[in-house]
Order: C-alpha cells, then sequence, then structure tokens
C-alpha cells in the first residue's frame, strides 16, 4: 500500500510572515492526520521561515526549483545542497510553468534529479500534455518523452515521485476526470515497470491541477492516484487540510 502524499506548490506566493501564519495553520488543522506525508513548497526566501515554523512536525519541506551545479559563476541559482542547508528534504523539478516561461527542457530537468539525488533530496518530478497535445492524441507520447528524458541514468526509483500535472489543468479550475488521471498514472506506472521493474510498484504517482477538496476524494479513490500537488488550494489552510485528511 503506497503512502499517500499531498503537497502544496505555493507558486510565487507568501513572503516570510505569511509562509509562517500558513504553516502554523496547516500544523494545527492537520494533526490528526494519519498515513499521509503532507509536503509544502515555499519561495526560497521563505524556506528558512517555513523551516522553523514547521519545528518537529513531520512536514516535509520542498523548494520549488533547484540548479544542478554545485557552485560557481552561476548567478541567481541555487544549488541542491543549499537546499538541504536551507532544511529541504524534497524539491519540485520540471514544473510546467518553468518548462513554459523559464526554459526547462527534459535534459535539464534530468541534471536536476541527478544533482538533487545526490545530496539525499527527494525529486518530485512533474510531467503532463498541453492542451493540443492531449486533443491531438499525444499524450502518452509526451508523457514518454518527458518521462525517459528525465529517467536517463536515473539508478533507482528511491526518492522520487512523479507529478502528473495536464497543463490545461492548471489553475484553470478545470480538473483531469479521475478517469483520464488514473488512465496516464497507470501509464507512468507502466513505462516505470519497464525501466525499473519491481520497484515501479512503490512508486508514488501524485497528481496535479486544479485539485480542491471537492474533487479529491475521486481523484484519490482511483488505484494508481498516490496524492496531490495542490497549488492555488493550497494557499488555504481548510481547503489544504481537508484534501490532506480525505487521503489519510
Ligand atoms: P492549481 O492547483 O492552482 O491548478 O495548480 C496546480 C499546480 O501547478 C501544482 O503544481
Amino acid at each position: 500500500m503506497r503512502r499517500k502524499f499531498i503537497a502544496g506548490n505555493w507558486k510565487l506566493n507568501n513572503n516570510r510572515r505569511q509562509t509562517t501564519d500558513l504553516i502554523e495553520k496547516i500544523t494545527a488543522q492537520s494533526r490528526d492526520a494519519k498515513n499521509v506525508d503532507v509536503c509544502v513548497a515555499p519561495v526560497f526566501t521563505s524556506l528558512q521561515s517555513a523551516r522553523e515554523a514547521i519545528g518537529s512536525s513531520p512536514i516535509i519541506l520542498a523548494a520549488q526549483n533547484v540548479f544542478y551545479e554545485e557552485k560557481g559563476a552561476f548567478t541567481g541559482e541555487i544549488a541542491p545542497s543549499m537546499l538541504v542547508d536551507a532544511g529541504c528534504s524534497a524539491v519540485i523539478i520540471g514544473h510546467s510553468e518553468r518548462r513554459q516561461y523559464f526554459g526547462e527542457t527534459n535534459e535539464t530537468v534530468n541534471k536536476k534529479i541527478l544533482a538533487s539525488l545526490k545530496v539525499g533530496l527527494t525529486a518530485v518530478v512533474c510531467v503532463g500534455e498541453t492542451l493540443e497535445e492531449r486533443e491531438t492524441g499525444k499524450t502518452n507520447d509526451v508523457i514518454h518523452a518527458q518521462l525517459s528524458g528525465a529517467f536517463k541514468d536515473v539508478p533507482s526509483l528511491e526518492k522520487i515521485i512523479v507529478a502528473y500535472e495536464p497543463v490545461w489543468a492548471i489553475g484553470t479550475g478545470r480538473n483531469a476526470t479521475s478517469q483520464q488521471a488514473q488512465d496516464v498514472h497507470a501509464f507512468i506506472r507502466d513505462l516505470a515497470r519497464k525501466k525499473y521493474g519491481k520497484g515501479a510498484e512503490e512508486l508514488r504517482v501524485i497528481y496535479g491541477g486544479s485539485v480542491k477538496s471537492s474533487n479529491a476524494a475521486d481523484l484519490l479513490a482511483r488505484p494508481d492516484v498516490d496524492g496531490a500537488l495542490v497549488g492555488g488550494a493550497s494557499l488555504i489552510a481548510e481547503e489544504f487540510c481537508a484534501i490532506i485528511r480525505l487521503s489519510s
């Protein structure tokens, strides 16, 4: 039985004080949740405040991005070991917004995964098709290309979580149906099985794209949906914690 993983991707929101407030609310409201991993991903400048606010609670702290070099002349970048130093144990890699606006490619995603695994971070690897790709029947091809690129030279699925986030469902209020999610998640697990064998059974494949408390139960009930990567709804403690409770 795979343990559910519910992550809040806060994107470009919340200064340090807002980060602390939200984490305090999440901690208080998710105290009774069992058998679920809860993760939050604030902006870089709020990571340390987040770490302090998390204290000894089991909430997992993730960054939203990372660079693949450890040091050097790379103005504006953050190294994997610096995330560990700031108290992170996970990092989101290859989010579609990074692919769309910041030139992230399957190759840079791969380098970031390898560098993150090297310092012991859990990599939450995002994949997903655009609306045009879905409508022209290319969803599986796109996912296949993204995952083969991402997993090049990755020795095992340990410390890997895959987030399926259809681009057309992100921030649009239009979530994938639970059947659409299940179909792609099963396809992802199949791809993982071909490359890693039994390890694929332990792999958590989480869904992202307009997840809220009103649609989460249906999505999370599907056999290959092992959690959620929540954007907008993760900024509201009550909503996020309702999703956490549905998973525990
Ligand atoms: P929304 O939940 O706001 O659609 O965002 C999803 C997402 O991109 C999480 O990474």
